[in-house]
Formats: structure tokens, C-alpha cells, sequence
């Protein structure tokens, strides 16, 4: 059974037409092709689907889409800051934070809400924040010190 709802995507407002057992995950990358967000394990423990649900991090296999009505959903695209990069951006390409991308859009979101929330978070609450989300890359390091360094 399908449902239409309204939502708010990267600041744009949207309806989409839901089937029940439709994952907000399928709905972002298949429905409305964001292809940012990624798919990994498909069950809540790779964190590489994550998206800001009214601000929080969330790993969007975990969430129906048709609960989604009247909510607001920011996907990486959504960080940019009239198209352009941030500091946050700029950050982990100094640090050399990523190195295929693939857990870059995980972490980029994950870092934002942290960031929204603490400006000057320890390096011991970045780890926390930054945990449930896998990179098979870059060994964890860069990803941290780019959040520090964006930060300061
Ligand atoms: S695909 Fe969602 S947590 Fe792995
Ligand atoms: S940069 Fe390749 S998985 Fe993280």
C-alpha cells in the first residue's frame, strides 16, 4: 500500500508517493536518485547510509519512509553552502580524510550534527560520534583530526 508524503529535502520541499515496506534508504537513492547516500549492509551496522533526520544522525535503512511525513531530511548535498564547499569540506580534504569516499557522506553528516551541537568537541567525543560508522580506508585518524581541525 503506498502512501504520498510531504517532506523537506536539502531545504526543498517534496511529495513522494511511499510504498509501506519502502525504506527511506530506497526512497533517497532509488525514488528521488540522491546517490550520496550509500548502501552497505543494509541492517544498522555500517552507518554508511546515514542522513540528518530534523538534525539528528540516522541510518536511513533503519527508517520507513512514510515516516517521514513533515519532516526535514538533509543528505551531504544539503552541507553545501550555496553550492560551495565549507570549512568542514575543506577540512577533510586537507587532512586527507577520505580516500575511496564511500563513508565520506556518512561522516561529513555525522560531523555536522556534532559540530551544530558541541562547536568545540574533544577528541574523545568526536570518536564517540563518529562510532557506528565503518571506513575501510583511512584507519580513522584523518577523519578525526579533520573534525578537530574544523573545529578550531
Ligand atoms: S546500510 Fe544502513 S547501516 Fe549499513
Ligand atoms: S574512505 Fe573508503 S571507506 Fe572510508
Amino acid at each position: 500500500m503506498t502512501q504520498r508524503i510531504e517532506l523537506v529535502i536539502n531545504d526543498r520541499c517534496r511529495t513522494v508517493e511511499v510504498a509501506s515496506n519502502t525504506t527511506l534508504l530506497e526512497m533517497l537513492r532509488d525514488q528521488l536518485k540522491f546517490k550520496s547516500v550509500k548502501p552497505g549492509c543494509w541492517r544498522g551496522d555500517c552507518g554508511l547510509c546515514l542522513v540528518l533526520i530534523d538534525g539528528r544522525p540516522i541510518k536511513s535503512c533503519l527508517v520507513l519512509a512514510q515516516e517521514l511525513d513533515d519532516r526535514e531530511v538533509v543528505t551531504v548535498e544539503g552541507l553545501l553552502d550555496n553550492g560551495n564547499i565549507t570549512r568542514l569540506h575543506q577540512s577533510f580534504i586537507e587532512k586527507g580524510a577520505l580516500q575511496c569516499g564511500y563513508c565520506t557522506p556518512a561522516f561529513l553528516l555525522a560531523s555536522e550534527a556534532l559540530l551544530r551541537r558541541n562547536p568545540h568537541p574533544t577528541r574523545e567525543r568526536v570518536c564517540e560520534s563518529m562510532n557506528g560508522i565503518l571506513c575501510r580506508c583511512t584507519g580513522y585518524k584523518q577523519i578525526v583530526d579533520a573534525i578537530l581541525a574544523a573545529s578550531e
